[in-house]
């Protein structure tokens, strides 16, 4: 039994192994995630643990006995799913290992943004203390927060917002009114959330409906105080629109923990932008949710290796087929 794993973001695998050890399964490391290098390791592997690699076509049709493509994390937006689901593999994700940090990240961006923490800090180091340096400075009592996309993350973030006194709304076509009234948040169109948000966090997966959601036109709708946080994922956001609106004041500061790439070349216009705050993708960090992280993969494919459909599958709909095949 072969396991691959493409890269991960672990400091060592002791928990696959320790959870994969039942099956007798050799883990395989891949050295350099090119798809011709991990077609290579990954021909005849039984599943495949991955993180960031583009699990394309390529790959997949390549893939000679594989049940099972398990992503440590929660966004498969770099997985074919559709190639996937053709060639009878499971693809499972880990959905719910950080919705504390992701969502107390969001809400640590946005309270640094808005008390302009990471100036005052630059200043003071520097030599000059002096808060008036730093007005207007709001209060959040009263303000409102805009979500995009109602999933697990924000839900958790909503409670964290009320509990400072801001009033939450989101933005999801694919949520009952009724779930977010339960959580204490109405659903309201796109453009009126950006119109009328203090705040707009951003917890939509990637996809072609979500690309560049937030562009030059819809920056120019949110308040010109607004502040906008994105925890989800890069692509979501016009990076070159909102280095020029950041520049020209359209919105006051914004705080990015995914970029269109992992990483920033030192000649972005966004490095430019002292009302901006980055971190590296570590929204979803925590000792403890990395271990979560690390156990819950390697069990989805501890379960696909022992003929039981993984409980986080997300392409269900060939269960049927793919249960008669490895069960
Ligand atoms: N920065 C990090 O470290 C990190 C860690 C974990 C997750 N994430 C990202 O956070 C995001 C949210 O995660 P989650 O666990 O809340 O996801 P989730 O799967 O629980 O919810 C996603 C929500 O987005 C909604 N949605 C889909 N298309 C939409 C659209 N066009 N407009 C508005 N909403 C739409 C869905 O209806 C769903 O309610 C994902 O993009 C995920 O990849 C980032």
């Amino acid at each position: 039994v072969k396991v691959v794993v493409t890269e991960h973001i672990f400091t060592d695998l002791n928990i696959t192994e320790e959870v994969l050890a039942p099956t007798g399964a050799k883990l395989v490391f891949v050295p350099d995630p090119t798809p011709a290098v991990v077609l290579s390791h990954a021909k005849d592997a039984d599943a495949l643990l991955v993180c960031w690699t583009p699990i394309g076509r390529e790959i997949i049709s390549g893939l000679e006995r594989c049940r099972a493509i398990v992503r440590f994390g929660i966004g498969v937006n770099n997985i074919d799913m559709a190639s996937a689901t053709s060639a009878g593999i499971i693809v499972a994700n880990v959905p719910d290992y950080c919705i504390d940090e992701v969502s107390d990240h969001a809400l640590t961006l946005l309270l640094c943004a808005a008390r302009k923490v990471i100036p005052m800090d630059k200043s003071v180091r520097s030599g000059t203390w002096d808060v008036r340096l730093f007005s207007p400075v709001f209060r959040f009592r009263g303000k409102r927060a805009g979500l995009v996309g109602f999933g697990r993350i924000p839900r958790c973030l909503a409670r964290k917002l009320k509990a400072l006194g801001i009033e939450v709304v989101a933005f999801d076509p694919y949520v009952k009114p009724e779930d977010a009234a339960e959580a204490g948040v109405s659903l309201i169109g796109l453009e009126e959330l950006l119109r009328t948000s203090d705040y707009v966090s951003i917890h939509a997966p990637a996809t072609p409906e979500t690309r560049h959601i937030i562009n030059e036109a819809t920056l120019r709708m949110m308040k010109p105080t607004a502040i906008l946080v994105n925890t989800a994922r890069g692509d979501l956001v016009d990076q070159v629109a909102l280095a020029r609106a950041l520049k020209e004041g359209v919105i006051a500061a914004a705080a990015l923990d995914v970029l269109w790439d992992e990483g920033i070349s030192p000649d972005d216009p966004l490095l430019a932008c002292d009302n901006l705050i980055l971190t590296p993708h570590a929204a979803f960090y925590s000792e403890e949710s990395s271990a979560e992280l690390q156990r819950k993969g390697a069990e989805q494919a501890r379960m696909a290796l022992e003929g039981k459909l993984p409980v986080y599958a997300l392409n269900k709909e060939i269960a049927e087929r793919w249960l008669k095949r490895w069960a």
